[in-house]
């Protein structure tokens, strides 16, 4: 049991400061070091809790346990895919190319388009959660997933290249309840790079 491998939080690829204006300090520092810890330190906990309930051979609740599993490990990869798909916006471009600027013109008509739904997306999801571009390797389409809380209405076996985070602690200090704006602020940060890095690992 000594070699079983546990969750880690992920340093940001930039400083605290560096998504300024869109993103401040302080509400990168919030979460990621209190948000996103959280989820790392709590699926990890029930990790512990089933291993020791399997050595124990003691009964778990089986549902309880692994919807909240669910819930937590969701939100520890769905936050690190996020630290990594954003970047200072003078470093970073404001579109995409390539591989998956074709991809999205191919499926959406046009970039802008595929922003306004995907802006749509964030904007509407219901309650806390992401809106996120993954890719359907049955059709090689991109498909845009509107995620509620970490985990419900995932597509099996989609990659996910992109995502954005609309729970309110992302955005409050900043935006307070005004969400469509720190969705707007979201475009200027993108790491573009880092999602087109994605779908060529996955398509090549
Ligand atoms: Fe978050």
């Amino acid at each position: 049991m000594g070699d079983k491998k546990f969750y880690s939080l992920p340093e940001l690829p930039y400083a605290y400061n560096a998504l300024e204006p869109y993103i401040s300090e302080a509400q990168l520092r919030l979460h990621h070091d209190k948000h996103h810890a959280a989820y790392v330190n709590s699926a990890n906990a029930i990790l512990e809790r089933l291993d020791k309930a399997r050595q124990a051979g003691s009964d778990i609740d089986i549902k309880a346990t692994l919807k909240e599993l669910s819930f937590q490990a969701g939100g520890h990869v769905l936050h690190s895919l996020f630290w990594s798909n954003l970047f200072p916006a003078s470093k970073t471009s404001k579109e995409p190319d390539g591989v998956l600027a074709n991809a999205l013109k191919n499926e959406f008509g046009s970039f802008e388009r595929f922003k306004k739904e995907f802006s749509a997306a964030a904007a509407g999801t219901e309650g806390s959660g992401w809106a996120a571009l993954a890719w359907c390797g049955l059709t090689q389409r991109p498909i845009i997933m509107q995620v509620e809380k970490h985990n419900v209405n995932v597509y099996p076996m989609f990659r996910i290249l992109m995502v954005l985070d609309v729970w309110e602690h992302a955005y409050y200090l900043d935006y307070k309840n005004e969400r469509p704006k720190f969705v707007e602020a979201f475009w200027n940060i993108v790491n573009w790079k880092e999602v087109s890095q994605r779908l060529e690992a996955i398509t090549k």
